[in-house]
């Protein structure tokens, strides 16, 4: 699964597959090179991606085919589910492999990932049905039910990524003669996806921390981004996207409103009491995500060369100096970096994928600066060209002068600084958990996050000059002179095409997982909502209080259709009855007997999809 490209000879890729874990404990990966170490965690990260992704994945088993797992780690913390935004940005730094690889088992797995999120999106769940604001839901089990317990919810930037990274797939398939597949399959997810950015973006919601409800800066970026990237997709397909034409501009504009001039960063998160300073490093990734290749250093898509994101890179950057490993590392010298220094999960620590952004984000400028052949100092990135490269004044250096050279290699010394943290603290074997300790370096929290893998490759390639394609930043500059509030509402509708051409046409049988959704016509009051529970654990087990909520979404007086869809194997026999729970939380169970339905075993249309019309007893 290992891509030969990455090491010399293929003598020496079987020879570091079966020595991987000697070799590393051998020699630690803190006492080598820089280049050695990340020569040699990149097949692992790779394949830490891989051993988290189902149905194939080694670790994670039960994965349904292109769910991807967030760790396999069960307890302490359980992360044994798959996030919507995990998932996007992991399949984001694999659609941009595969482009450069253009493997064909890795566009397999892009396939199934886009084929798994055509039947999420179905999925009816705490935070709503496909159109009415179920898109919003953070986590699902692996096996793609919901997940009905307490959370943080709605996070409003998964539709975004997801869109963003079905996109990157997209793009590639109009560019290679496939436009057909790219609007029959991939279209209808990205569709829904970028009505729920159009309708929702001014709405708070809970941050990619899952912690602060409020507007995220990460959380808009990522959906400025889906709306002007989906609506030129959109043109390129014969259609429009007049929704992401009207929302984008103002999606922008609030972008702009998180800037602290006065504190040279971009606040993390807005509309949100939470007593913090606001210095995050969920801006350093809203900068490698938003990275154009094609743009100039632009504050109003946040470049990761602009000004701001320089800016701003240093001061969040210092706001981590006071960790215990980077006490005595001076300043302009790389940092350990976490979430944001008020973190009190697990007591507050860095994050490898944090650091690897950093990093990420300077080797994108110096790829950008490297293009238009000059750096510009002014007097908003000063402070953080002073710190790495002390005689800098404000000023444009062109490509060939003293100076530029100077610069450059000063930036490209602090990068690989971070880089070097993350190093120093992979542990002998190349496992990448979540956290690292703030006191001692030590792994901490969930083990082989996928995202943590994900970053890594990501920042690695940005190193190798590997750039991910344009997304249209260079169109997206203008900013409204008023910002408003605004909301459009577009169209959803279930993706339910995923034949995918050249593949097997999907076959059903007992086991295999059907759409099984629940109609049931029941007239309620405001504030009292219907639930199914049943004999089976899809349905929780006949348990009242976790029973799976159905939308309302289409109810009106003369249909009082209450709706959801669970995902059950095929052939399960179970028995269930729905429950009415008023606000007040009185549960009225439907009147004897027990309602009873086997999941057929053969498909529809090709589709494993089954629908019961039921009437509320
Ligand atoms: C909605 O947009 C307005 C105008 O930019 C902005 O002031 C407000 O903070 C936004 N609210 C949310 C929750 O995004
Ligand atoms: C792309 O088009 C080629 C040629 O028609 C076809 O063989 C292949 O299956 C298509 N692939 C996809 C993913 O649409
Ligand atoms: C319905 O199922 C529940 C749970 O198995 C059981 O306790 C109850 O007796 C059943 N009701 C009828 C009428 O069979
Ligand atoms: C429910 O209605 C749909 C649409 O009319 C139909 O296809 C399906 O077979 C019905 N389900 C059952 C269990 O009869």
């Amino acid at each position: 699964m290992l891509h030969n490209s990455l090491l010399t000879t293929a003598a020496v890729l079987g020879a570091f597959l079966t020595q991987t874990v000697s070799s590393f404990s051998q020699l630690s990966a803190r006492q080598t090179s820089l280049e050695t170490y990340l020569t040699n965690e990149e097949p692992i990260a790779y394949k830490g991606v891989l051993d988290n992704i189902g149905s194939a994945g080694a670790k994670v088993d039960g994965a349904q085919p292109g769910i991807v797992v967030a760790s396999p780690s069960k307890t302490d913390p359980d992360y044994f589910f798959t996030w919507t935004r995990d998932a996007a940005l992991t399949l984001k730094a694999l659609v941009d492999r595969f482009l450069v690889t253009k493997d064909p088992s890795l566009e397999l797995l892009i396939q199934d990932y886009i084929s798994s999120q055509a039947a999420l999106q179905g999925v009816s769940n705490p935070s709503g049905s496909l159109s009415s604001g179920g898109l919003g839901e953070p986590k699902y089990y692996v096996d793609k039910t919901p997940f009905t317990g307490s959370w943080g919810r709605p996070q409003r930037d998964g539709p975004a990524l997801r869109a963003t990274a079905s996109l990157a797939y997209a793009k590639y398939l109009i560019a290679n003669g496939n436009a057909t597949t790219a609007k029959d399959i991939i279209w209808p997810i990205v569709n829904n996806d970028l009505s729920y950015v159009t309708q929702y973006w001014n709405q708070t919601g809970f941050d990619l921390w899952e912690e602060v409800q409020g507007t995220s800066f990460f959380t808009i970026i990522a959906q400025h981004r889906a709306l002007i990237e989906g609506s030129a997709v959109a043109k390129q397909l014969g259609l429009t996207c007049a929704n992401c034409d009207s929302q984008a501009p103002q999606v922008r504009c609030l972008i702009q409103k998180l800037w602290s001039s006065s504190g040279g960063y971009m606040y993390a998160d807005v509309n949100a009491n939470n007593g913090r300073s606001g210095k995050g490093t969920n801006t350093i990734l809203a900068s490698i995500h938003s990275y154009d290749q094609s743009a100039a250093c632009d504050d109003a898509t946040f470049q990761p060369c602009s000004s701001r994101a320089l800016s701003n890179l240093k001061v969040v950057a210092d706001s981590f100096r006071s960790y215990q490993i980077n006490s005595g590392i001076a300043q302009g010298q790389a940092v350990a970096l976490g979430r944001y220094i008020e973190d009190v999960y697990y007591n507050g620590n860095p994050w490898y994928l944090t650091t690897t952004a950093a990093a990420e984000q300077l080797y994108y400028a110096l790829s950008t600066w490297d293009r238009i052949g000059s750096i510009t100092i002014d007097s908003v990135s000063l402070a953080f060209f002073r710190d790495i490269y002390p005689s800098a004044v404000a000023g444009t250096f062109t490509k060939g002068s003293a100076t530029y050279a100077s610069l450059t290699s000063a930036v490209k010394t602090f990068a690989d600084g971070f880089f070097a943290i993350v190093q120093k603290y992979t542990p002998a074997n190349g496992g990448l958990a979540e956290q690292y300790s703030k006191s001692n370096g030590s792994p901490l929290s969930a083990v082989d996050l996928t995202w943590s893998y994900a970053a890594f490759l990501t920042a690695k390639a940005a190193r190798d000059g590997k750039l991910p394609p344009s997304w249209g930043a260079q169109g997206a500059t203008s900013i409204p002179t008023t910002c408003s509030a605004t909301s459009a509402t577009g169209t959803y509708a279930s993706a339910t095409n995923t034949a995918w051409p050249g593949r097997p046409a999907p076959t059903c049988g007992a086991g295999t997982s059907f759409a099984v959704t629940f109609n049931v016509k029941a007239t309620t009051a405001f504030g009292q909502n219907i639930f199914v529970a049943g004999s089976i654990n899809q349905l929780k087990n006949w348990d009242a209080t976790s029973a799976v909520p159905l939308s309302a979404d289409q109810y009106s007086d003369s249909n009082p259709l209450w709706h959801g869809t669970v995902t059950i194997p095929g052939g399960t026999a179970f028995s269930y009855k729905y429950i009415r729970k008023d606000s007040n939380g009185a549960v009225t169970w439907e009147s004897d007997p027990n309602r009873s339905y086997t999941v057929p075993t053969t498909c529809q249309n090709g589709q494993a999809v089954a629908t019961l019309n039921d009437s509320f007893r």
